[in-house]
């Protein structure tokens, strides 16, 4: 089995990670590591960069007992011209019992798990999937608010380059949350589908931000940080029209003063932040044992 997207998931599956992510969250919280996959090796090939992801992969894997190594493409030989082919059968041919792979290509990680023999897992491609960031999100969501169902979630920012809302739009919608996609008419899907910002932020329980991507972006926003904020971004004036209660998110990294305010960031009621970071281990685990364990 891989974890390619969310589609690729059955619904079986979904809440056995989930259920199994809170017992590693409860287990993690008290240091207590596990030996599930003694003697096992995680390999993990990043061809983007990442803190959050590529530490929490490596963190889980050490946490469950496993081996983990870690593949610096940029000192590799894919650097003297490796076809992708190649690289995926060179590393089939150590064994890893598990492979993650991030790319800057969509359906990479699909192509990826094509010529691997052991389970692979996307790790974010492009701007199509990060299927661990949505699952981590509903974590970070269910132990917060105790359930999702029911709930309005507004994701807001650069939605047409996010893999990151492009994952959790489908996971949400099948746990059952009502999902407002928003963001600048120039980043939002053309289907007529999307509202602005402060519709989608009126009202819901859930307001997760997205990073504005300017590696993928050319040049479509100019180069005024502030305007952004004032436009499309997360300030404490325009959280004050959500539910009462309503929790904040964002995957990170953060651009500060632009898509979020530091008083929204740092909220300690409000924002989930960290919980998510923390939840990220967690998920990571069950996926691990999902697919590597016994
Ligand atoms: C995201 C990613 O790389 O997809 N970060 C993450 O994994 N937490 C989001 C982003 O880069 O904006």
């Amino acid at each position: 089995m891989d974890l390619i997207s969310i589609d690729s998931l059955s619904d079986d599956a979904i809440a056995a990670i989930l259920d199994r992510g809170e017992h590693w969250f409860r287990e993690n919280r008290e240091r207590r590591p596990s030996e599930l996959l003694n003697g096992k090796l995680l390999f993990s090939l990043f061809y983007e960069n990442s803190t959050r992801t590529a530490m929490s992969f490596a963190t889980a894997a050490r946490r469950l007992g496993a081996a983990d190594v870690f593949f610096p493409v940029e000192q590799s030989s894919i650097k003297k011209g490796e076809t992708f082919e190649d690289t995926a059968r060179t590393l089939n041919a150590m064994r890893p019992d598990v492979l993650v792979v991030r790319h800057r290509e969509n359906g990479a990680p699909a192509q990826m798990a094509e010529m691997m023999d052991c389970p692979v897992i996307n790790a974010g491609d492009g701007t199509n999937e990060h299927p661990t960031q949505a699952l981590l999100d509903a974590l970070a969501l269910r132990l917060k608010l105790s359930r999702i169902e029911g709930f309005k979630v507004a994701i807001c920012g650069d939605i047409r380059h996010s893999r990151v809302a492009h994952s959790n739009a489908k996971l949400l919608l099948r746990l059952g949350a009502e999902v407002r996609l928003a963001g600048p008419p120039s980043l939002i899907p053309e289907d007529g589908t999307a509202l602005s910002v402060d519709e989608a932020i009126a009202g819901a329980d859930v307001v997760m931000m997205l990073r504005v991507q300017r590696e993928r972006l050319e040049d479509e926003l100019g180069d005024a940080p502030g305007e952004y904020l004032r436009y499309y971004g997360l300030t404490p004036q325009r959280l004050a029209s959500a539910a009462p209660n309503a929790v904040v998110m964002h995957p990170g990294p953060m651009n500060r003063g632009v898509e979020i305010a530091d008083a929204v960031a740092d909220d300690p009621e409000r924002s989930l932040i960290l919980l998510q970071v923390e939840a990220g281990v967690a998920v990571r685990m069950a996926c691990l044992e999902l697919l590597a364990g016994a």
